[in-house]
């Protein structure tokens, strides 16, 4: 059986799924945010140690601003309400991603990763205005600066998931099947689960099943 220490996940389909039910894409956007609890919940059950979700990519400011500003608003709403809770899990939050958000949020951020440092049960990785193209061509700069020789071991210490094993396992919702500049680089060996349903339609039972199969793949890494 695999062991599975990382989980990445592609939270898509908000947007339809508000739609859907004859509402706004951003009431899909907060019904996503239950999906979120359900899947934390999930993760803990099953002794996950990281867990990474896709919640901003630095090609969604192209949306319109005021969708952006409601998923800001949501998140750090979020925090003011549920950190405390999260941080007497013992769940430790870090951002990837640049924070260039407005003081507040910022702000807020900082203090959510200071307050949860120190916490080992899961960790979760946010991915926030994150893309991976940009976080490589960072790391290559930075390393180039170190004058340390380039070569994998290097590199990915400067990879915003320094210190985090690979993900195991990708998953995406919402029916699409690309990797949208996510984790380019980690992902190279990961197991890839494209899921059907709409993200705020995602429940325990579906995460649980694309567990198990997982644990019942032959992962080869190249070898036999
Ligand atoms: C959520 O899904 C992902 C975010 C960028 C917050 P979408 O908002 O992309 O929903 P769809 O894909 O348009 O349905
Ligand atoms: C990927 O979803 C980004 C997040 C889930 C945050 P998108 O909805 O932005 O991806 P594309 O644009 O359909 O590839
Ligand atoms: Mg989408």
């Amino acid at each position: 059986m695999n062991p599975i220490r990382h989980v990445a996940i592609i939270m898509d389909g908000n947007g339809r799924w508000g739609l859907k039910q004859n509402k706004s894409r951003n009431f899909g956007h907060k019904a996503g945010l239950k999906t979120v609890e359900k899947i934390i919940k999930e993760t803990i059950r099953n002794k996950i140690r990281f867990l990474t979700l896709y919640a901003f990519s630095t090609e969604n400011w192209k949306r319109p601003k005021k969708e952006i500003n409601f998923l800001f608003n949501l998140l750090e709403n979020f925090l003011i309400n549920r950190l405390d809770e999260l941080h007497k899990q013992n769940i430790k939050l870090k951002i990837i991603g640049i924070k260039n958000f407005s003081t507040k949020l910022n702000n807020l951020l900082n203090d959510s990763e200071k307050k949860t440092a120190r916490n080992d049960k899961l960790q979760i990785n946010l991915a926030l205005n994150y893309g991976s193209k940009s976080e490589l061509i960072n790391a290559f700069k930075n390393l180039h600066k170190s004058k340390d020789k380039l070569n994998e071991k290097n590199l990915i210490k400067y990879l915003q998931t320094n210190n985090i094993p690979d993900p195991d396992l990708l998953i995406r919702t919402g029916n699409t099947k690309r990797l949208s500049n996510f984790l380019l680089w980690q992902l190279a060996y990961s197991e890839i689960f494209f899921e059907k349903k709409l993200w705020p339609e995602f429940n325990e039972k579906d995460y649980s099943k694309i567990i198990r199969n997982y644990k019942s793949i032959k992962r080869n890494f190249g070898n036999i």
